[in-house]
């Protein structure tokens, strides 16, 4: 009998525990060029993707591939760095892996960023958007399937997958700090194009302002076991051009590059007020 998605879950779990015994509280996944939040944590336990049973292996440039465990203003924390994509070719259940596995290590928050590009004609390259909401039509959903009871409901509720509370500590650290943050809707795509323009405008005309390749489908299975979730953009490239359309990815990594220092205050902030 092959094992159930829970097993599995419970195998990488037994395996983790045994090199780190602690109890984290906060889970972080960080995106594309988004990494060097890691820097600031006193590491106390590093585990390679690899190494852990069922987890899938990442491949894309600038992710690392590691779980990093340790401390971050006083609070113990779990640093996913490098995630799983859909268009890399894992199913959902595949991408939304890690998230379960870091929920029943014991998290109960979860910080998420990820590399955007933007409808909303006032972004620049450079914006950090609070995700405020997202669309995640164009998605699979990691939920499909049978439902795991010892995880979540059926039919979870999606009025607030971004934590109101959290939105508010972070728009009053932005003032604080003196770093402006934008808000908007996430539409989550499965890429791995970049989108026509036809398609930017179509995401434009239902309502979102950014877009992007991740997120969307762990952050349903964060809400689906009950996780509060603050999720942060970084406007890499607009997607509404009249003229020069092009978009690359190195375009994306560079933006994501230097947009990350602000990124990384921002969220050491959030965590010390957890
Ligand atoms: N579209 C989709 N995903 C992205 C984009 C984009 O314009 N920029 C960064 N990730």
């Amino acid at each position: 009998m092959p094992l159930t998605i829970l097993e599995e879950i419970q195998k990488a779990i037994e395996f983790i525990k045994k090199f780190y015994p602690h109890t984290p509280q906060v889970g972080i996944v960080l995106g594309s060029g988004l990494g060097n939040l890691v820097d600031e944590v006193a590491i106390e336990k590093e585990i390679d993707y690899r190494d852990i049973p069922h987890f899938p292996i990442s491949t894309v440039e600038g992710h690392h591939g590691k779980m990093i465990f340790g401390e971050l203003k006083g609070k113990k924390i779990i640093v996913m760095a490098g995630r799983f994509h859909y268009y890399e070719g894992y199913t959902a259940q595949q991408v939304v892996f890690p998230i379960r596995v870091m929920k029943l290590l014991g998290i109960e928050t979860l910080l998420i960023s990820n590399a955007a590009g933007a409808m909303n004609s006032s972004f620049r390259v450079g914006d950090l958007m609070i995700i405020k909401d997202h669309i995640s039509l164009f998605t699979i959903n990691p939920l499909i399937g049978i439902n795991m009871e010892g995880l979540g409901p059926r039919f979870p509720d999606l009025s607030e997958p971004y934590k109101k509370a959290l939105i508010q500590k972070m728009k009053a650290i932005g003032k604080r700090l003196n770093i402006p943050l934008t808000e908007g809707i996430y539409a989550g795509v499965t890429g791995p194009t970049f989108e026509t323009r036809a398609e930017y405008k179509f995401l434009q005309l239902g309502g979102a302002d950014a877009v992007g390749m991740s997120t969307v489908q762990e952050v349903i299975a964060a809400v689906h076991m009950g996780l509060s979730v603050f999720g942060l953009s970084v406007i890499t490239d607009i997607g509404i051009r009249e003229g020069d359309n092009t978009i690359t990815h190195e375009e994306v990594l560079e933006a994501a590059r230097k947009a990350e220092p602000k990124l990384t205050i921002l969220f050491k902030e959030l965590i010390a007020e957890l």
